[in-house]
């Protein structure tokens, strides 16, 4: 038997088996329920998340031959020909490549027949943003008034280039993005249906690098089926899907915690030994303060099946909540400038410098750089040290040095992104930090 990928296989057949979307299939099914009809819907919402899927069971629901119903029997000949888009009264078109006037006058042309076999002529125009504006007006006047026999459904991932005429005389629903847990939840329920055996873990980092999509979630198992004979392991899927090693980042932000730059850089070499992407390290960096933020704040926001649930609560313990929100910005704004970098390494440690230079609270509060000796670390502080100097514990060589520390720290205050920082997070330079 030819194997058929998992998304196709398993695309929900009616409202319920539908993962996520409750707001909709809500709304939908009161509707229905009450045969209020509307003669078009926009279903809106970005790849995968069931714009197409939904479309299909809306029609099933209109022209099912038991009735119009929110529960279709998916047995009737009807039913059984939409789900195998074979039924003629439900035409599924692309406006990607039917975007021109002439197609869309052909369609309407063929609208005004009355349906061959079925209650309505439905039709879904697919990416439908990608409509001419020409195409969209031709459209307008049915959308106006059209025959009572005909549905339209307009789907699209772009909903803001669709002209507010044709908006306004829509239903509009806009599908969301699937979180982790649901789809992992979604995901665990098909592999045991599939006979295949998992790591809940396995699934979970699968469900995240989905990004929301369950198409994509379900293409990344069946690619894991393949790669892991069947046997979904954490490990597996950790290497199928380059993903960073976790450990990486746990003792990235333990080392920015106790402010040691000299295990942070030890660290970043070495994930460059091992050619980690950093543009991904510096992704997963702010996933986990992120995680850890939410942990803060709500502690059983953090799913059991989570990789790093324990790291995450103990960080959550120990981080002040403004440091997590700081570290946070520093990262992705990191990532956004990574491309700017001289090269991905310079990056990725001018980012870890930052979460280094940086803490959210009060500068007499700040944890100073861990050094090497005690002397250096009783210095460390510029005020402590220019004080020492009036003092005249210090010699005229340390003064120097404290002046070109204090230059340096101003400099970096006149920095756009430090003065952003400073604005946004009350951020303090930890004295002494910069050498
Ligand atoms: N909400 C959902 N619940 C369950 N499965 C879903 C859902 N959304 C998508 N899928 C799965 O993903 C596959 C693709 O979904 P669908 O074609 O409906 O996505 P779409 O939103 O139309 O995406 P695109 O914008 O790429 O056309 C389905 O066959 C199904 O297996
Ligand atoms: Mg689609
Ligand atoms: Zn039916």
């Amino acid at each position: 038997m030819t194997y058929q990928v998992l998304a196709r296989k398993w695309r929900p057949k009616d409202f319920a088996s539908l993962v996520g979307q409750a707001h909709v299939v809500k709304a939908l099914t009161h509707a229905l329920e009450r045969q209020q009809l509307h003669h078009a819907y926009l279903l809106s919402g970005t790849r995968g998340v069931g714009k197409t899927t939904l479309a299909r069971i809306l029609t099933k629901a209109l022209n099912c031959e038991t009735g119009i119903s929110a529960t279709p029997c998916g047995q009737c000949q009807t039913c059984v020909e939409i789900d195998a888009t074979r039924s003629v009264d439900y035409i599924e078109m692309d406006a990607a490549s039917n975007r021109s006037v002439d197609e869309m006058s052909a369609l309407l042309e063929r609208a005004i027949y009355a349906p061959v076999a079925a209650r309505f002529q439905v039709y879904m125009i697919d990416e439908a943003h990608m409509l001419t504006h020409h195409a969209f007006n031709a459209m307008l006047k049915t959308l106006e008034e059209p025959p009572p026999h005909l549905k339209f459904i307009l789907a699209t991932t772009d909903p803001k280039k669709i002209p507010v005429t044709v908006l306004s005389r829509c239903l509009q629903f806009n599908l969301k993005q699937m979180p982790a847990e649901q789809i992992s939840a979604a995901l665990e329920k098909i592999l045991v249906a599939e006979n295949v055996r998992f790591e809940p873990r396995a699934v979970h980092l699968l469900a995240r690098a989905a990004h929301g999509s369950m198409r994509d979630a379900l293409s990344l198992t069946d690619q894991a089926i393949a790669y892991a004979a069947r046997d979904l392991s954490l490990a597996a899927i950790r290497e199928m899907l380059g993903a960073v090693e976790q450990r990486y980042l746990v003792q990235l932000l333990d080392a920015v915690v106790e402010r040691n730059g000299a295990a942070v850089l030890e660290l970043a070499d070495e994930m460059a030994a091992h050619s980690v992407s950093f543009a991904h390290a510096l992704q997963d960096l702010a996933s986990l303060l992120h995680q850890i933020a939410w942990s803060q704040y709500a502690p059983d926001s953090i799913p059991d099946a989570e990789v790093n649930g324990e790291e995450i609560r103990r960080f959550a313990g120990v981080l002040p909540p403004e440091e997590v929100q700081l570290y946070y910005q520093i990262v992705t704004i990191g990532r956004s400038e990574l491309g700017l970098a001289p090269d991905e390494y310079a990056g990725f440690t001018m980012t870890l410098l930052r979460m280094l230079a940086f803490c959210a609270v009060d500068a007499n509060d700040c944890r100073t750089p861990q050094t090497t000796s005690k002397t250096e670390a009783r210095s460390a502080s510029p005020a402590r040290a220019a004080l020492e100097v009036l003092n005249g514990v210090r010699s005229v060589d340390d003064q120097a040095a404290v002046q070109r520390q204090q230059d340096a720290e101003r400099a970096l205050k006149q920095d756009p992104f430090v003065k952003q920082l400073a604005r946004d997070f009350g951020a303090t330079l930890i004295p002494g930090s910069v050498q």
